[in-house]
């Protein structure tokens, strides 16, 4: 069996998970059920994690920019400095072969956190290339091989789904969706928490069916992976 690489990444900062602490986070809880049904399956799986909760990604600065868009070759020490958060995210990103992120909806979006964490890993020469003489002129540069991604959402009301009543506003999954097809991961799952504000039966039967959905993901992606 091939090893498979996960890169785990949480942005509640919500510390504890639901279910096991009270005011718990719903998608932590997701993407831990996520990763431990995956590794029952394949304990030797690389699983990297990220904890944006409590290790916020930087926000991209003037400087970061200006480093970004000078060429590899001409970048002075303190750019490579400056630039250092970015390649670690990219590193880690070009080395996993699935992506599970768990994550709240915050005013219909991505918290901060992720939204930095994508301004950091969206790098011109880096993860995707872009040429004007093209009719689409952007290139993606993480295509190639299959790296599948996987959105464990949490939202405090309901309706966001595919033909729900606040479908129309879901700007999280489309946001995520939209910078990594750019790098080329065009392969998004996403399973959705609802009714954390309702609570009660509401949220209680929205977290079984996240949660049964997830096994059967995890199985869908296991035999994906290992027939490559
Ligand atoms: C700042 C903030 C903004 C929020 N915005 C929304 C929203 O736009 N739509 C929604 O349904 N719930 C919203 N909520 C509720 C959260 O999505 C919900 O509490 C979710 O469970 C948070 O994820 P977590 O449990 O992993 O921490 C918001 C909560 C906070 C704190």
């Amino acid at each position: 069996m091939t090893t498979t690489t996960l890169l785990h990444i949480d942005a509640s900062p919500r510390s504890g998970r639901s279910g096991a602490v009270v005011h718990g986070s719903h998608s932590r809880r997701l993407s831990h059920h996520f990763v431990s049904t995956w590794q029952a399956a394949r304990p030797h799986d690389e699983v990297i994690y990220r904890d944006f909760g409590t290790a916020p990604p930087q926000a991209i600065t003037g400087d970061w920019i200006h480093s970004a868009f000078t060429r590899a070759e001409a970048r002075e020490p303190w750019m490579h400095e400056v630039l250092a958060e970015s390649d670690a995210f990219i590193a880690e990103l070009r080395r996993a072969d699935v992506i599970v992120m768990g994550t709240p909806m915050y005013n219909y979006s991505a918290p901060a956190t992720v939204k930095a964490w994508i301004d950091n890993i969206v790098r011109v020469g880096e993860t995707f290339d872009m040429d004007p003489s093209l009719d689409y002129p952007y290139i993606p540069l993480l295509a190639e091989r299959p790296r599948r991604t996987v959105l464990l959402t949490a939202h405090g009301s309901s309706g966001f789904g595919p033909g729900g009543m606040q479908a129309h506003l879901n700007f999280l999954v489309p946001g995520v969706k939209a910078a990594l097809g750019l790098l080329g991961l065009h392969e998004v799952h996403d399973i959705a928490v609802e009714h954390a504000e309702d609570r009660g039966d509401l949220l209680d039967r929205s977290m079984t069916e996240a949660l049964s959905g997830i096994e059967q993901l995890v199985r869908d992606l296991q035999a994906k992976v290992q027939v490559g």
